[in-house]
């Protein structure tokens, strides 16, 4: 007769860009895991690095404590995709290097904690076989199937604090001010700390503008005696000529020769993805690493934990992998930011 094996034995990593939050996620895997589960749990290094080189370590409770509000991951992170083709590389191909490790680390299970690209590399490892569990994070919110990753709500926390900065000093000066913030293909760290740091307009890659409109509504606002503007703009806007400079640096050259208006930019930059997690994202994050937990005990593979109606739930990976959720043109917060007069440059 078979044996039947309790003990279970967990790997996890952290992929992609990193994010406030990662830490609370493995401290929430982990402990569920270890002192709920009696689970062993096994960190591995540097993303799918760690897989393909076979670096990792045994993480005991201990070494868990102190985490929850520390930012990065103590795991470290990378940007391996070892799906990409390395077709004519005369060495053993990436994904098979993983399987086989994974086979010789002893794992059940491996938890992949990241965003869009993490997801998919996770669903192509469960087709080949492995039991995965992935988990949502990116400041970038634009993973499919959940309402929120871990990240986001600390990044427009950073962003909002940014433009609540720049309004006295563009007061002062009487100046156009743009505020570029992260978000790759996405708008929603532009809309949300748009909103909440009330910005006059706001620019998002879901959204064409026109310089055009943007010149227009900042002489219109100049016209009523509105000493300045802000300008808050996503790194991913879609610009009529692309330049190699920022989308702020070049917007901001577009609305100078087209308003004669005096203008700054300021890009945020890696700010938005550093430091402690905000109470919501340690929340967040400990309860998808809790969720993920449970779903290994239960043997429930192949899935995300993801949040959606104010509930944890999960997801298949197949539902969520290669696609990108975006700002919907009729998003009710970019009309009730349009019925209030903002302006999104169309
Ligand atoms: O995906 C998170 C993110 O911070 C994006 O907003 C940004 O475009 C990108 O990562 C920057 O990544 P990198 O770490 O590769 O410079």
């Amino acid at each position: 007769m078979g044996k039947i094996k309790i003990v279970q034995r967990i790997g996890i990593l952290t992929a992609g860009g990193d994010c406030p939050g990662l830490n609370a996620a493995i401290r929430g895997v982990g402990k569920t895991a270890i002192v709920k589960y009696d689970m062993k749990l096994v960190g591995i290094s540097d993303g799918f690095t760690g897989m393909i080189n076979k670096e990792y370590r045994e993480l005991t409770e201990k070494d868990l404590s102190g985490i929850l509000t520390v930012g990065g991951t103590i795991l470290g992170t990378s940007r391996e995709k070892p799906f990409k083709s390395d077709k004519g590389k005369k060495e053993i191909s990436k994904p098979k290097l993983i399987s086989e490790h994974y086979d010789q680390m002893g794992l059940d299970c491996l938890v992949c904690i990241g965003g869009n690209g993490t997801i998919k590399t996770a669903h192509l490892l469960a087709q080949e076989g492995l039991n995965v569990v992935g988990i949502p994070k990116t400041i970038d919110n634009d993973v499919w199937g959940t309402d929120l990753t871990f990240g986001f709500d600390s990044a427009v926390n950073i962003a909002t604090e940014a433009i609540d900065r720049l309004h006295s000093t563009a007061n002062s000066h009487k100046r156009i001010m743009i505020i570029e913030v992260m978000g790759h293909n996405a708008g929603w760290i532009a809309l949300y700390s748009g909103i909440a740091g009330g910005g006059d307009v706001i620019l998002i890659p879901e959204i064409q503008y026109s310089d055009q409109k943007v010149a227009e509504y900042l002489i219109q606002r100049a016209s009523e005696n509105k000493p300045y503007s802000i300008v808050v703009v996503a790194e991913g806007i879609r610009m009529a000529v692309k330049e190699s400079c920022s989308a702020a640096q070049s917007l901001s050259k577009k609305i100078t020769e087209l308003t004669g208006l005096e203008t700054r930019e300021t890009v945020l930059g890696y700010i938005q993805r550093g430091g402690t997690p905000s109470p919501m994202d340690r929340v967040l994050a400990t309860r998808y690493g809790a969720a993920a937990a449970d779903m290994i005990a239960e043997r429930d593979y192949g899935k995300m934990v993801a949040f959606r109606n104010n509930d944890i739930v999960s997801v298949p990976l197949s539902e969520v992998s290669g696609k990108t959720k975006l700002v919907s043109e009729n998003d009710p917060m970019v009309i009730q930011a349009r019925n209030m007069g903002t302006s999104f440059g169309i």
